[in-house]
């Protein structure tokens, strides 16, 4: 969702800013804005569009400056318009904000600013909190950084802002709590972000702001403070993410690149944690919480979309293996329905960008119920493990693609992992077959090496079924988490309607929708559920649906009755989630790529859905 990027230092601000912005595409926007302090005195543009046009509507302008905050706004509170996009100004001009977040006391502090004669010129939230800033450092005389303080105190809801003064140019004010800040730290310069995509180009020493801090940011000076008025120390980290990460590497998108990363992905994510030959799996980052994990009463997985996706996956995996049971629970609605909670549970919060803010709140409410809670997340440093007890990060490196591939698969392999460090502990496998899962996990990269050899096959299908408006995506067992993540992947870049299913549910009402026009994608890998999958073929083809079915290499009962098969090299039914998800997000990747969608950033969707 937005992205804010802000620069003070000595360098030209502007190039600085827009890069930035360009950095944070991913994350999703409609809008794009800056705010420089320049030669002139002080500009600000904003636009509704791409952060080309803003570039495009600002090529002639004078942007020369050293102080500037810019701005990709995902629309909230009115349309994607120019009015509303940020930077938004205080009444009397003089101060600028952006804003990554929500106010969700906006309308009652809007009124009253409307009846002490505020006028607004959007419809955001953001307007009224510069204009509720503006009026207490009047009221109060005092200083932006005290004046901004006294105002967030008063504010409900999530920030994380920057905030500009033109008549006092040489600071910069930050604030977060709920959303992310970055602050880079150069030499006699500061670079903000939401992220540290657009810092790490410039410096590799970060301070991640906390939650309830302000921030007085000079060129030469970094001063933290609490809203509670306590200053703090700044803990300077060093980055481990890597400019090349952010780059294409040649291919022509994001997603694809990530796709095909997924043998180093995997592989990065086991390394040092799984000894094959020992049957032994190790987990440091929850070590300490082994008892607590076997002994669970109950294992509660809180996620959101394609990170819920892999949490049933473990679901299926932590059971079958571990012995400990599991509840799958999307968090918005488990944040909102009272659940039942004990010290004898252990959450386990699943989040790529670890900043999903549903996710946030219900491990909030697991944590205030006593449960222990454990995180499993891919962006270092961002806020769930910073909430969690204990965690494990997926090191599935920076996925730029909104469409979540190799981040999934990831933590899919975290989840196995999870679930054979319990089967170890609590001893609920044979040793011989902890050996064997092991070496066949420690073989999965390799496998799926191969069978991105698919890729032009995939495309071919995909010309096929490239102009259907429903698709539907079944399995059963370890298939059905994947059958749903598979219609995911394709509604959200290709914008075709699919939906995933458990295949045998097809009889109990998705069975009215097939016709021959309807494509039919089955998993149907031999596993403890083929025949009766190759019966819920047998149903769609005497529908006249189409099928393309995802089968174990050298099967040929299914290839005699589906109208396309992609074949997976065979593996145990553990590591299904982990094979058959790739042709799916081959298949969807040239479906949308075919149909002239933006795949890397589609429309509506962001990164990290940082508001509720
Ligand atoms: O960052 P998170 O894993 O918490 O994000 C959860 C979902 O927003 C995310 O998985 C979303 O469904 C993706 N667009 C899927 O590709």
């Amino acid at each position: 969702m937005c992205g804010i990027v802000g620069y003070i230092g000595s360098r030209e601000a502007w190039p600085i800013v827009l890069n930035g912005l360009k950095r944070l595409e991913y994350r999703g926007y409609d809008s794009a804005g800056i705010a420089i302090i320049n030669s002139a005195g002080f500009s600000v543009h904003k636009k509704a569009g791409k952060v080309a046009c803003l570039e495009a509507e600002t090529a002639d302008k004078d942007k020369s400056g050293h102080v500037a905050i810019g701005h990709t706004r995902w629309a909230t509170h009115g349309a994607p318009s120019d009015a509303n996009s940020h930077p938004h100004s205080s009444n009397d001009n003089r101060l600028h904000i952006i804003h990554n977040g929500i106010i969700e006391n906006y309308l009652i502090l809007k009124e009253e600013l409307l009846a002490r004669g505020h006028t607004f010129k959007s419809e955001t939230d953001t307007e009224v909190l510069i204009h509720l800033i503006e009026e207490i450092q009047n009221i109060e005389q005092t200083d932006l950084l005290e004046a901004v303080r006294l105002a967030l105190n008063t504010v409900i809801g999530a920030y994380a802002i920057v905030i500009l003064d033109r008549e006092n140019p040489n600071q910069l004010v930050a604030a977060r709590k709920g959303s992310p800040m970055v602050i880079g730290v150069g030499q006699d310069e500061y670079f903000i972000a939401s992220d540290a995509t657009p810092i790490i180009e410039y410096t590799k020493n970060v301070v991640y702001l906390q939650d309830n801090e302000i921030a007085l940011i000079k060129h030469n000076q970094l001063l933290i403070k609490k809203l509670n008025n306590v200053v703090q120390t700044p803990l300077i980290q060093e980055l481990e993410l890597k400019l090349e990460s952010l780059e294409k590497g040649g291919f022509e998108h994001f997603m694809m690149k990530e796709i095909f990363e997924q043998p180093r992905s995997i592989r990065d994510c086991m390394r040092g944690r799984i000894f094959p030959l020992e049957g032994k799996v190790e987990l440091g980052g929850i070590k300490q919480y082994t008892d607590k994990l076997k002994n669970a009463e109950r294992i509660i997985i809180i996620a959101c979309g394609t990170s819920w996706h892999a949490g049933l996956t473990g679901e299926y995996l932590i059971e079958e293996y571990g012995r400990v049971k599991v509840e799958v629970e999307y968090a918005s609605e488990f944040r909102y329905r009272n659940p039942i909670i004990s010290d004898k549970d252990v959450v386990i919060a699943v989040s790529q960008s670890g900043e999903t803010a549903d996710t946030m709140a219900a491990i909030e409410i697991a944590k205030e119920r006593g449960a222990t809670i454990l995180g499993i997340c891919n962006v270092v440093g961002a806020s769930i493990p910073r909430i969690t007890d204990a965690g494990v990060y997926t090191h599935a490196g920076p996925e730029i693609g909104v469409a979540s591939t190799k981040a999934f698969t990831a933590q899919v392999t975290v989840l196995t992992l999870i679930a054979l460090f319990i089967a170890q502990h609590k001893k609920t496998l044979p040793p011989a077959k902890l050996i064997d899962l092991l070496t066949g996990l420690d073989a999965i990269p390799d496998k799926i090496q191969t069978l991105l050899q698919d890729n032009e096959l995939i495309e071919q299908i995909a010309s096929k079924i490239k102009n259907a408006t429903n698709c539907l995506f079944l399995g059963r067992g370890f298939g059905f988490p994947i059958a749903l993540e598979g219609a995911l992947k394709l509604k959200e870049i290709s914008y075709i309607h699919a939906e995933g299913y458990p295949a045998a549910e097809m009889k109990h009402g998705p069975i009215a929708l097939i016709d021959e026009q309807m494509p039919v994608i089955f998993i149907a890998t031999k596993n403890s559920s083929y025949e009766k999958v190759i019966s819920n073929i047998q149903e769609v083809k005497a529908r006249k649906g189409i099928v393309i079915a995802i089968v174990t290499q050298g099967d040929t009962k299914v290839k005699n009755m589906a109208d396309h098969c992609i074949e997976i090299p065979d593996a145990d039914e553990a590591f299904l989630p982990l094979l058959a998800t790739i042709p799916l997000q081959l298949l969807a990747y040239h479906i949308a790529v075919k149909r002239g969608c933006n795949v890397d950033q589609p429309r509506n969707l962001a990164k990290s859905v940082t508001v509720e």
